[in-house]
């Protein structure tokens, strides 16, 4: 492995899965019958509040039954022992990552485990249900929303990925299927900024080409793998 100082870790709902939680693209990616991809957005929270409340409230509490699995486990394992740069990025919601030890993270697309204030556009951890109102801690409005960034809106933390992507040595991608943008872009730009590249999925990912290497297999069983072998090098 070639000397690596900073490192950019992309995970996604596969990494998610073996703990048992569904993917979004995947055959259990249906909701009520409605692709998961209707119900998160801004225009279906202003059409049926509570269709959507109700979708994340449930996903809330499926937190509950679910544990950090080996891949988790290994990306905390590489948080604290590996000293050069690192971020983990995450598209994922669950808070798995941080359960398992990550302290480099980012939630991109916002956490279950958060509420946002419409109103005065407070954010705040939050657990329980939200349909039947809770209100704002800061403001005290009735405006209380998943944290869940929604297709249209801008994700979280946009400068600071952008940052750790510029000065990455290694992009590594694990668990996503590359659908969605700015994630899905993220193994250009690393690219175009010189860093090695490498994909670990359950499949080809839609942007599988652009990387260097792409190992097939399950999160669990590649994750550790991968992890090992940065540590060894080291
Ligand atoms: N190990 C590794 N990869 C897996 C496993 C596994 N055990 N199980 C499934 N996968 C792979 C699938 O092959 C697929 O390529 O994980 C990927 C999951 O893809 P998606 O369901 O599209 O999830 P993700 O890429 O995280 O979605 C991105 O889309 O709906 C939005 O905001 C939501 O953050 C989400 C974003």
């Amino acid at each position: 492995m070639p000397d690596i100082h900073s490192i950019v870790v992309l995970t996604g709902a596969g990494i998610s899965a073996e703990s048992g939680l569904a993917t979004f693209r995947g055959p259990d990616g249906l909701w009520e019958g409605r692709r998961v991809e209707e119900i998160c957005t801004p225009q279906a929270l202003a059409a049926d509040r509570g269709l959507v409340l109700d979708f994340y409230d449930q996903r809330r509490r499926a937190l509950a039954g679910v544990a950090p699995n080996a891949a988790h486990e290994a990306l905390a394992r590489l948080d604290a022992e590996w000293p050069g740069e690192l971020l983990i990025v995450t598209q994922n919601v669950d808070d798995l990552h941080e359960r398992a030890g990550a302290k480099r993270l980012i939630h991109m697309h916002g956490e279950l485990l958060s509420a946002l204030c419409e109103r005065c556009g407070g954010r705040a951890p939050f657990a329980g249900d939200m349909i039947g109102g809770p209100r704002c801690g800061h403001c005290d409005a009735d405006a209380l929303r998943p944290d869940i960034v929604f297709f249209g809106e801008m994700p979280y933390a946009m400068d600071h990925i952008d940052r750790a992507l510029m000065d990455a040595d290694l992009f590594v991608s694990i668990g996503t299927s590359g659908a969605v943008y700015p994630a899905a872009g993220y193994v250009q730009t690393a690219r175009y900024r010189g860093a090695d590249t490498l994909e670990l999925n359950l499949e080809p990912s839609a942007g599988s080409m652009m990387f260097a290497e792409s190992r097939l297999g399950t999160a669990s069983r590649l994750v550790p793998e991968w992890v090992e072998e940065v540590l060894r090098a080291d």
